[in-house]
Parts: structure tokens; sequence; C-alpha cells
């Protein structure tokens, strides 16, 4: 029963963000294509908003954040390092009775062919042995079609991050700790897209590669490592963190931000991967979740990485990806020779391990890693990471299960009418301000209206609408989800009470409430709502 509503909700969720203009099918005059999704109207503006946020908040509002805007397709090197060319695939069966093909480990349950957002069971025709699937798009560069011109549609925005992180640092006047953000498209052939644009073959993610010293380094300089003492927000990050309390400052940033723009944190859970979950690079990976119609399911990971990727890229394009500290070199001098040797040891063994898990010889390994920790003398050392990844498409798609919600009424003939509801926090919602005038045939009050709506505009994205029964009109912002309608009415215009001229109605779309505003001081009084 609980499925079924929950398949029922989606479904109205689904035809929601057609008629409305959020979403549509991909190609869909020819039929559609499996796993690609387009933005309309509302849901271009929604999806801008969601990403300016996170901009806002992961690199505006700090001081140790820059950005990036890389390409999709880099040197297929690249993926070879990260490790995608070997390792990045899905366990793929094929049914030999339906013909169907799914992921192993999703099996029991495809999407409906008629109804994307709907699972239906699959059929139970003889199965061949799984194989593994590289999820990567291939593309040719250049006019010959053969392996030397071969490249990949990146996977994730995160490897450019790495491949130019040295640049970024000469350039950007930036010292570890610092972050590198990064917006844009990601692409993965998924063996089954499914859960409407929850998991797509074209997505954008928005990726934070935040570099921190390593531990070593940290007991070098301060004496002492940082760790949490329990659960929550840490507080304003320290000198003296270690990768521990950097990971759960990011959880914790991620959530707040979550909160900010309208997800309840009852919503969200907090789940830690198993050691045989996480992936390759991963130290530790918290994901978050949100309580998606169809199941609790993956917002955003944020993985500890380690020195992997850039330690990865470093040998594989011989350039070195150390930086220099100088509170490093000065404090290794004075540190004591019982805890330099502590020191060196520990990292030399953290470093052999890193290279013999990724396939170096294991006398190449013991010298390389004896150079690494040699060089920490110098105040030389590569950067780990924190990583804070999440899917733009995927919060959009929460913050509309979030917001929907439907109001039935009965009217003073005892009609009754469900009628949708987008309760958008008003930070994300695509339109900000509905300017109705209250009716269309009088020309004062379309011209004051007209004012009215030039004079929001250049502040807040406004929808102006004078066509259909004020009722009518209100309903239809409500279903856009936009949180304030003003309505410019005789009283504007001063017919009926001297000292209500200039003055608009403006309806607060979650209580239907009205107040009367001056269109003076209306700008002001919107945008303190709605930032
Ligand atoms: N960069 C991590 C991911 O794409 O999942």
């Amino acid at each position: 029963m609980a499925r079924e509503q929950s398949n029922e909700r989606m479904e109205k969720l689904v035809s929601l963000c057609k008629r409305r203009g959020f979403i549509y099918q991909s190609s869909e005059i020819y039929g559609g294509i499996n796993g690609f999704w387009d933005y309309g109207p509302l849901g271009a503006e929604l999806k801008r908003n969601v990403k300016d946020l996170w901009w806002r908040h992961i690199v505006h509002q700090r001081d140790d954040v820059v950005g990036l805007d890389a390409t999709i397709i880099m040197a297929p090197r690249v993926w070879e390092a990260s490790g995608h060319v070997d390792t990045f695939s899905d366990p793929m069966i094929d049914c030999k009775t339906c013909k169907g093909r799914f992921r192993a480990d999703q099996i029991h349950e495809i999407p409906c062919p008629q109804k994307p957002s709907k699972m239906v069971s699959e059929c139970h025709g003889e199965k061949t042995e799984p194989r593994a699937f590289n999820l990567m798009f291939t593309t040719h560069v250049g006019p010959v079609q053969d392996d030397s011109s071969l490249a990949y549609l990146r996977p994730e925005t995160a490897q450019a991050i790495f491949v130019q992180f040295k640049n970024v640092l000469e350039t950007s006047r930036q010292k570890v700790p610092f972050g590198i953000a990064q917006i844009g498209k990601a692409f993965r052939n998924e063996v089954t897209p499914r859960n409407f644009t929850f998991r797509s073959r074209e997505f954008e993610q928005m990726e934070l590669e935040f570099f921190i010293k390593p531990d070593e380094v940290i007991e070098a300089i301060h004496g002492r490592v940082a760790v949490p003492e329990g659960k929550g927000h840490p507080g304003e990050p320290q000198p003296d963190w270690g990768w521990q309390m950097w990971h759960q400052y990011w959880v914790e940033e991620r959530i707040r931000f979550y909160e900010s723009i309208g997800l309840p944190r009852a919503s969200l859970e907090e789940y830690w991967q198993t050691p045989e979950e996480l992936a390759h690079y991963a130290r530790a990976t918290v994901d978050i979740l949100y309580q998606f119609p169809f199941g609790t399911q993956e917002l955003e990971g944020i993985a500890a990485r380690s020195d992997f990727d850039l330690s990865q890229h470093e040998r594989y394009s011989g350039k070195p990806m150390k930086v220099f500290d100088d509170q490093l070199r000065a404090a290794w001098k004075e540190l004591p020779e019982e805890k330099r040797q502590a020191l060196w040891q520990r990292y030399y063994e953290a470093r052999l391990g890193y290279l013999t898990r990724s396939g170096v010889d294991a006398s190449e390994a013991g010298e390389m890693a004896r150079a690494d920790a040699d060089a920490l003398a110098k105040g030389q050392y590569i950067p780990h990471v924190i990583e804070p990844s999440a899917g733009v498409d995927r919060l959009v798609l929460a913050l509309l299960a979030n917001a929907y919600s439907e109001v039935t009424e009965t009217d003073d003939k005892g009609r009754t009418e469900t009628r949708v509801i987008l309760r958008f926090h008003p930070r994300v919602a695509p339109i900000k301000v509905g300017v109705l005038p209250l009716l269309r045939n009088k020309p004062d009050l379309v011209r004051k209206a007209r004012e009215v709506r030039d004079l929001l505009r250049p502040h807040l994205t406004v929808f102006y609408d004078d066509s259909g029964s004020i009722g009518r009109r209100y309903a239809r912002q409500d279903e856009a989800g936009t949180p304030y309608c003003v309505t410019i009415d005789f009283e504007t215009l001063g017919e009926k009470d001297p000292a209500l001229k200039d003055t608009v109605t403006v309806r607060d779309r979650d209580t239907a409430e009205q107040v009367r505003v001056k269109i003076d001081e209306l700008p002001a009084w919107l945008l303190e709502r709605v930032r």
C-alpha cells in the first residue's frame, strides 16, 4: 500500500513536471531517448537557482574556495590515472527470454516502459552471467576514428580539478587548506536509468575538492591532530584539524545547505558507507540521503579521498603534485628525533600502502615511498582531499518532491476541487513574484501593474499575468511554486481610500494571507523574504 502511494505520488509529480514545464523527456517528439531529460522554462529557473545557491554557499561566501570551469572532454590518460578506464563499471546481465538488459544488483525490478517512474517486476527468464560494463561514453576527437583518437565524456567533474590543481594553486594565491569547486555536466552510460531524473545518463554535478594537509604534517606543525569529539558541526575550521574533522565539517556544512534551501533535516539521512562499499579511492564516505517517494536515496556523497587522485596524476603525468609548506619545513627542524622518525615512518607506510595498492612493483614502491617521506623535511607533501559531490538533477527532484502538496477546497456552491501547491523555499522558487492587475480591461490598473513589474524586474524573477479570474491566476502561481503574488487593484489607484493609494496587495502562497505594502517599499519587502 505504502509502495502504491509513493508510486502514485511519483506519477503525479512526473505529470506535473511535464504539464507545468519543469521537466520534459528529451527528444520527446521522436519517442524520447532513455535516460535523458530536458528542463522546461520553470525547471530551467529552478535548476539555475540551485546551482547559483550552491556556488554562493561554497565559493562566494568563503575565502578558502575558488572556482573552475573545465572541459567535458579531457586527455584520455586522465581516466586511466583516475581508475575509471579499469574500474568504472557495473555488472550487467541479459535476459535470454525478454531480451532485457539489467544491472545485476537491480535485477528484481525495472522501470516500466510506459511509465518510467514506476518500477515493475522483471520476467523470470534465463539470465546470462554478469559481465563488467564500463559506464563511460566514448567518442573520437578529430576526423580519424581509431584507438589513437578515442576520448571519453567525463563521468565526473572532479578529475579536472585534480588535473588543474597546480595551475590553480599557482594563480589563485590560495594555500592548503583550500578548495576548488566546479559545476558541470557529466555522463554515465547507466545500464538501467531509473526513477525519472534520479539516475540519468547525462546529468550535472556540483563538486568541491577541498585540499588539506596530511595528518602527519598537522602533527609535525601543531604537535597534535584534532579529531571529532562527538556528532554535529565542529565549528570554525582550525589549523590543527585532521582529515576526520574536515570530513565531519563538510558533512555538516552540506546538511546546513540543504536545510537553507528548504529540505527539512528530518527528510535527510546520513549513511556511512561500509568498507566493502567504499570506492577504490575513498578512506571514508558519508552519503546524504533524501526520502524520495521511490525510496531513500543518495543526494550527495562526501568522500575522504586521501591523496589518491593527486598521487595518481603525479605518477601518470610525471608532473609533481607536491606543495611546499614553510611551516612544515620550520617545524620539522625543531622536532625531537624520536618524533621525526615516528612521523616519517607513518607517512612512509601510508605512501607505500597507496603505491602497492596501485600496482607499483614492491622495490620501486619502497624507493618512491622513502623519497616521499624524505620530502617532509623539505616541507613538501601531496595534499589530501575531502570531496563533497552533489547531483544537481537529484537535488532538483528532491526539491520538487519536497514542495509537492495538494489542497482540496470546496467553493460556496459546494463543488470540491483538489489543486497542487508547490511549496518551494522562496530561495529556490523559479518565479519569486507574480504581478497581477485585478482586471485587464482597465487601462489605469494595467499601466500601474506594468510599472510595478518593471520596478521589481531588476531584482527578482517576475511573472506578469493578466488573464483569467484573480483566483485562477493565484492557483496558477501556486502550482508553479511562486511564493508571493502582488495584485494591483482599485485601492492602488486611490479610488476607495486615498490613504491606500500606491499600495498593493501581497498574497502569501502558503498561508493565502494578504497584506498591503507600499509600492516604493515593495522591492526591499520582497527581497528580505526571498533571499
Ligand atoms: N566525484 C565523485 C562522483 O562523481 O561520484
